[in-house]
């Protein structure tokens, strides 16, 4: 396993954005931290919820379009950025395969524990790939990857929706700095919909998304030492309509005062005061076009799912 991003590295970083993030008004955490291997866990749960569409609107789309991918890019190598589970990539590695193209697999993760597993699944479904995973943070580490000829870069799950309008530009500025003539990236949009079924959708009856949203509490109790409450917290999702993102956040349900150890800090709640967790921004096709060209990016192809909850697009250096 490459490592670009190591344990250390990754906790000395979230000092650093839990200082920021709980001393700034309102209070954030950045959601990359929600990712451990229970997080990590967590998420897969999240995509087999009723409520939760996008994974299966997003498979929908790759089962009936993946072997277009495959012969319109040709590519040799498949970098999957955020890769998790690599379940619905499975999708594309069979594509690649039958067309006869692929070399090799590089699944990028900020979660060590989630490359583990998957890179033995796949390397056991494909043999005869190489399977190389890399332990990085998408958001620092683009320009580190092997540049092979033939990449097609994969995002999916609409994780660029994690990220806000200045983080997605710089971002895709990342990606479009380290593909070369002939790759391409393929990118995961959820898309916007009625408020009430993207709040369902992160909101959902069994309390998973809760469980998910609260694990990033559990990880700076653990690794910042600590003394998060997680009853005197409740997970809220709420639909803004003038930036089209659902806010995850999460309310303190009393005064309180908790203390972070490891950074020798003291955290005031208000009683109600919230935490914003995650932004789960949500698309329109001018959106993405506009902000793949201001990249340097040119849109190619756009497949939505038959009832257009979510789309991906394929688009290469312009
Ligand atoms: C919303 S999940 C999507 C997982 C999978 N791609 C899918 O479509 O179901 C986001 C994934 O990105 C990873 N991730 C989040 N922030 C990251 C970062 N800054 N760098 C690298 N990976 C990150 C998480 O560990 C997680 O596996």
């Amino acid at each position: 396993m490459e490592i670009y991003l190591d344990p250390g590295a990754l906790t000395e970083q979230l000092a650093i954005d839990v200082r920021a993030g709980l001393t700034a008004t309102p209070k954030t955490l950045p959601p990359k931290y929600f990712y451990d291997a229970r997080g990590s866990e967590l998420f897969d749960e999240i995509t087999r919820l009723p409520e939760y569409y996008a994974t299966r609107a997003e498979r929908a789309i790759l089962d009936a379009h993946a072997a277009d991918i495959a012969t319109t890019t040709g590519a040799r190598t498949l970098v999957e950025l955020g890769s998790g589970t690599s379940e619905k990539t499975r999708l594309l590695l069979q594509a690649l395969r039958d067309a006869g193209t692929l070399e090799r697999f590089l699944p990028f993760d900020v979660d060590p524990a989630v490359l583990k597993d998957a890179s033995a699944a796949v390397s056991a479904e494909f043999p005869g790939v190489e399977v190389s995973p890399i332990v990085g943070d998408f958001e620092q580490h683009l320009g580190r990857l092997p540049r092979h000829p033939g990449r097609l870069l994969a995002f999916l799950g609409s994780t660029i929706g994690n990220l806000d309008p200045a983080q997605r530009a710089r971002f895709l500025a990342d990606v479009r700095a380290t593909l070369a003539d002939g790759d391409a990236l393929l990118l995961g949009t959820d898309l916007v919909k009625s408020p009430q079924r993207l709040v369902a959708a992160y909101d959902d009856a069994a309390g998973v998304t809760a469980a998910f949203d609260k694990n990033v509490l559990t990880v700076v109790n653990r690794d910042l030492d600590a003394d998060f409450d997680l009853d005197a917290f409740a997970h809220r999702a709420v639909w803004d309509a003038a930036d089209e993102w659902i806010e995850m956040r999460l309310e303190s349900l009393r005064e309180q005062v908790v203390h972070v150890r490891a950074l020798d800090l003291d955290v005031p709640f208000a009683r109600g005061e919230q935490i914003r967790t995650e932004i789960s921004a949500k698309f329109r096709r001018e959106r993405v076009e506009r902000e793949l060209d201001a990249a340097g990016l040119r849109l190619r192809q756009w497949w939505t799912d038959p009832a257009g909850d979510f789309a991906v697009s394929l688009s290469v250096p312009a």
